[in-house]
Formats: C-alpha cells, sequence, structure tokens
C-alpha cells in the first residue's frame, strides 16, 4: 500500500471523497469526464471551480455531474457559515487539482492563497494531486519545473502531462491526460478498485452521444466531391464544433446502452487506450495546453498532409477509402490485437540459453544488484494495419538484451519487456514478448514496481488508428491512406506514475543535435538519465556503440565500444547510483 493509501485507508469502507479544484484552462473541460468517473467508480466529489476554470466550464454542469455544490469563491460568507475552506479541503480524503495550470502551481508551490482553490489547498491536511495542463515552453520553464520538483519533493503527487501536438504547432508535454488515465491514478493512490473504465467507459459514452439510427460509417461528398467523414459519424474525424457542444456532450444521457465488450478486454491500463474502432475522443491538437484564456480551433482533417506526419504534428492522413480500414472487429482479427493480454506471454526458455548472448565473465560473489529489481524494454514495436501488414522500424533489441544480461549477471532480478525481435532470452531474466507499443505499455505497467527501469525499446510513436480484420485489398483506385494516431509514451507515464522507480532511464536515438536533443528527452520525459547514442551511421542492428549518459548533473560520453560492454559499464553505473 504506498503513503497515499495508508493515509485514506478509512475510504475504502465508504468510497473516496475527494475535493476537486478546476483551474483555468481548456483542458478543464476534461474535470467534466472526471467527474463522471469518479461517481461511477463510487466516489463523491466536491468541486472548486477558480476564476479561470470558471471561464471554461460553468459551475452548473460540474454541480449537475457531482450532484454537490460547487465551490466558487472564497469572499462567499453565506459558504464560510456553512462550511469553511479548511472544513472543506478537511472533508475530503484527497484533494485534486486538474487541470493544474502553471499558475496554480506556483501558487502552490510559494504558498499564496488568495482564493478559496489555493486557500483550500494550502489549509489541507489530506494528500494532494495535481493533473498539470499548460503549454509546452510554460512546462518546460525552469520556474514550472522548479515548482514541480518541490512540490514533489513536498509530497504532492504531480501527474506528468502528456506529450502531444498543440494547435499553435508545437509539439511536447504539456496536455492534460485523459480522465481515465486521471481517475486510474487517483483510485491507485487511494488504494481502491477504480471499476471499469477505459475504452468500453469511451464506447459507452460516445455512443450515447450518437442518434440511434445512424449508420456506423457515413461518408458523404463534400463540395469538392471528395469523400469526408460526416460529424460524429464512426470512422470520420470529429468535426462537430465548438467548446460547448463538446461540454453539452460529456453530461451522458441516461438511456442505457450496449457496452463494447471488445474493447473492454483493452481498457484494463492507465496508459491511454483508443482501439475501440470508434471515432477518436476530440483530444488531438485540441490545445488544451495552449495558454490560459485561449480557445484553440478544432483541427480540419488535412486532406494533402503526407502519409507520415512529423511526430505528433498531426494524427496522419484521413482515408480517402471509405472501405479499407474500417473494419473494427479487433477480436475476429486473425492476429494479436493491440492491448490484447493473451498477446503477452511469457516466452519459453531457450534449450542453450546462453547461446547468441554476450558472456560476462565475473566474479560470482560480485552482485552489486542483488535484491534489486530491473525492468527492461527493448527492441522495436509493430503496429498492426492488418492481419500481413504492420508499421516498424529498425532496432534489433541488441543492446536491451545485453543490457538485461549485463543486470543479471549483477546478481539483479530482471523483467525484459520485448518486442518482437529475433534474439534468445539471457540467463536469468524473465522475459515478456510484446507486439505493439500498446501491450508493451500494459506490460511494463503489469511489471512494476521495479528499483530501475531502463527503457531501450524503439517504440513506435503512431500507430493505425483502424486495423483492418481483413487484408485490404490493392485496387486500381488511389491507394488507402492510412489514419495515424499516436502512441502512448512507455518512459513519460512511468515517470509520471504513482509506480515510478527509483532510477528512470530513457535512450534516445538521434541523427542530429544528439546532446542538446537528449537534455530537452530527459526532461520532457521526466526521466532521470538519458543515453544518448548517434544512429547516423549503423548503430541500429549493429554491435558497437558510442552513447553519451545525460543526466542533471553532467553528461558522461563514453568511447565507442561494444553494446555488451556499453551494457555493462550502464548496469555498473546504475548498481553505484542506487548505493546512494
Ligand atoms: O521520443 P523518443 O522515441 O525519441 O524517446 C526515446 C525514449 O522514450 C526511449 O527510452 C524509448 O524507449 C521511450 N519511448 C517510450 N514510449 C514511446 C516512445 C518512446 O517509452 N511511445
Amino acid at each position: 500500500m504506498n503513503i497515499m493509501a495508508q493515509e485514506v485507508h478509512s475510504a475504502r469502507m465508504t468510497g473516496p471523497r475527494i475535493l476537486l479544484v478546476v483551474g483555468g484552462g481548456i483542458a478543464a473541460y476534461k474535470s467534466c469526464e472526471l467527474v463522471r468517473l469518479i461517481r461511477k467508480g463510487g466516489g463523491d466529489v466536491t468541486c472548486v471551480l477558480t476564476e479561470g476554470g470558471s471561464q471554461f466550464v460553468t459551475p452548473m454542469a460540474l454541480a449537475a455531474l457531482s450532484e454537490n455544490k460547487v465551490y466558487t469563491s472564497l469572499f462567499d460568507l453565506k459558504d464560510e457559515v456553512e462550511m469553511g475552506h479548511i472544513q472543506l479541503s478537511r472533508e475530503a480524503d484527497l484533494v485534486v487539482v486538474c487541470p493544474a495550470t502553471a499558475d496554480l502551481l506556483a501558487k502552490m508551490a510559494a504558498g499564496i492563497a488568495d482564493d478559496l482553490a489555493t486557500t483550500a489547498i494550502l489549509a489541507t491536511d489530506k494528500p494532494v494531486m495535481a493533473v498539470p495542463a499548460m503549454n509546452v515552453r510554460m512546462w518546460e520553464h525552469e520556474a514550472t519545473q522548479r515548482n514541480v520538483e518541490w512540490l514533489r519533493q513536498a509530497g504532492v503527487h504531480v501527474m506528468q502531462p502528456e506529450d502531444g501536438a498543440m494547435a499553435c504547432g508545437e509539439f511536447g508535454p504539456g496536455r492534460l491526460p485523459e480522465p481515465e488515465t486521471v481517475w486510474l491514478e487517483i483510485a491507485e493512490a487511494l488504494g481502491v478498485d477504480p471499476g471499469d473504465v477505459g475504452a468500453s467507459e469511451i464506447a459507452d459514452y460516445l455512443e450515447a452521444l450518437e442518434p440511434e439510427d445512424e449508420p456506423e460509417a457515413d461518408w458523404s461528398p463534400d463540395d469538392e466531391g471528395e469523400a469526408v467523414p460526416d460529424e460524429e459519424s464512426h470512422g470520420g474525424g470529429y468535426r462537430a464544433g465548438g467548446l460547448s457542444a463538446l461540454l453539452a456532450s460529456i453530461i451522458p444521457r441516461s438511456t442505457s446502452h450496449r457496452v463494447n465488450d471488445d474493447a473492454v478486454a483493452y481498457g484494463d491500463d492507465s496508459f491511454p487506450q483508443d482501439d475501440t474502432g470508434l471515432p477518436p475522443l476530440p483530444q488531438e491538437g485540441w490545445g488544451e495546453a495552449a495558454p490560459d484564456g485561449e480557445e484553440e480551433p478544432l483541427p480540419e482533417p488535412d486532406m494533402n498532409s503526407p502519409l507520415l506526419a512529423r511526430k505528433g504534428s498531426a494524427s496522419g492522413a484521413p482515408s480517402m477509402d471509405p472501405g479499407a480500414l474500417i473494419n473494427k472487429d479487433l477480436e475476429a482479427m486473425p492476429m494479436a490485437a493491440p492491448g490484447d493480454p493473451d498477446a503477452v506471454v511469457v516466452a519459453d526458455v531457450v534449450a542453450d540459453p546462453l547461446d547468441g548472448q554476450p558472456a560476462f565473465e565475473l566474479d560470482p560473489e560480485y552482485r552489486p544488484l542483488f535484491g534489486k529489481h530491473v525492468l527492461i524494454t527493448a527492441g522495436p514495436t509493430h503496429e498492426p494495419i492488418d492481419p500481413v501488414r504492420y508499421i516498424a522500424n529498425r532496432s534489433s533489441g541488441k543492446q536491451g538484451f545485453a543490457i538485461a544480461a549485463a543486470a543479471a549477471a549483477l546478481g539483479a532480478r530482471v523483467t525484459l519487456i520485448a518486442g518482437p525481435v529475433h534474439l534468445q532470452t539471457p540467463p536469468g531474466v524473465d522475459r515478456v514478448d510484446v507486439e505493439s507499443a500498446q501491450e508493451m505499455a500494459l506490460a511494463v505497467k503489469k511489471a512494476l514496481p521495479a528499483d530501475v527501469c531502463i527503457m531501450v525499446a524503439a517504440v513506435a510513436d503512431w500507430r493505425s488508428r483502424d486495423v483492418a480484420m481483413a487484408k485490404i485489398k490493392k485496387r486500381s483506385s488511389a491507394p488507402p491512406a492510412l489514419l495515424l494516431t499516436e502512441n502512448p509514451d512507455i518512459l513519460a507515464t512511468t515517470a509520471g506514475s504513482s509506480n515510478r522507480p527509483r532510477l528512470l532511464v530513457g535512450f534516445a536515438a538521434e541523427t542530429d543535435d544528439l546532446l542538446e536533443n537528449a537534455k530537452k528527452k530527459r526532461k520532457n520525459k521526466g526521466a532521470d538519465w538519458i543515453v544518448a547514442n548517434d544512429v547516423s551511421d549503423d548503430v541500429m542492428g549493429g554491435d558497437e556503440n558510442a552513447v553519451h549518459i545525460v543526466s542533471a548533473e553532467e553528461i558522461d560520453s563514453w568511447e565507442p565500444m561494444p553494446k555488451r560492454d556499453v551494457a555493462l559499464k550502464l548496469m555498473e553505473r546504475i548498481a553505484d547510483a542506487l548505493k546512494d
């Protein structure tokens, strides 16, 4: 049980009581969905809306969803008589600040109490969780990072914002995690069962928005005669307009709806999931990371965008072929479906476990990692398009496997989450084979806690948003365009999770501006170290590697050396760091 869970043990008896502070920013709309999920999970929510927050959601919406009074001003004397801010903040089992703007985080760190929200946060004797959302530059600003670090040291659980595209064209961390992810984090902190959330919830609530008799995928010609997805129809991009339409849509209808059981199978995870085959929740490029007060325009599909967009800049080209990629029945697909827990299998022990593995001639008494659990991801991921095609990269998995072998040789208990590679399992290593990024994310979550996590895998940045059940046929008309969607960032999600390992190490494979990019990556992803390697030559698949260890304090550059030597040197450095 974690510290928070101990403190709020009593919450299990009655269902958790949450004081939700809703800050200003376009991401505030997600707090409505969060309220709904907390209620659905058996919790009770009381909302405090900041002045900024009330520019984006109304007290009435939050009151309707929470079925509790919503508090908005410190100077409401009537409320002071009925319920003072001290009482308000202490009646809760957990205070959740969501979205936590840069301003709110700064006030929290400085102990400023100039409105009801900040006063309640300052006055509480309960655990506090903050879910940041802001522009990437605001998030990366030294002042914000200093505040976050200070708050974390003070015991506030500050979640890591997600990476994503901003409507302003910027990309990076700053987006509010999806409400399902926040609710799972809350449930974990409180030690309560989150119930059924995730893909099925999304499916259920999106279905509630559909007119009962609307066909599944409805395509119609636009003014230029090209096929475009109809508003809110399955298989199409989300084009319904306006924040108010979105807010209205967040309040579910009371009719009961079919639960998508297929989707439930993939929903047991705090990582973002959207393989329900339904249209995505309005999220990408919605600018929840926009500077406070600015509403971002809805993204329109760019019919001329290239097949593979710059990372994070778009979710890809809309499909021009209504028939090609719309089969969403993953269960019936004759291959491992993304996120299918059954697809995560422990690999067989090989006949000769030493075959093809780096041999470390070490003194058997030398076991500096004895008693430590080391979690490693390695290899590429394969993102299915249809039963025979997938998106992949050239990662061989050799470096990650060598690190796993070295960790085991130094006495650690090692879990190796491996993408599809043709490598033998190193001796003494527990291996879990996965195909896709979503499976890898799920396997990592299941394997935690760990003392150290080293993420060497070259996780695909994007996956095909729709996976065809049958092989997509070649046809004489234009080839089908791939509609891509962002994969979960496993490293960043682990950094923000309550199970964060003591030492979190990421890899950065770059072809240019190696060190600058690695430094940024370390900060953006919340890792302790980044191992930067230049992949402009033949590092991927080769046996040699030249790396630089980028930490908060220094950059340690190593001579080119065989991958097995990099592995041993890295694990010895890690063993040293864990001594402190
Ligand atoms: O963003 P980029 O792929 O360059 O980041 C590299 C680091 O992040 C590696 O440690 C990789 O394992 C990790 N990563 C991840 N999940 C992703 C993408 C990268 O864990 N979706």
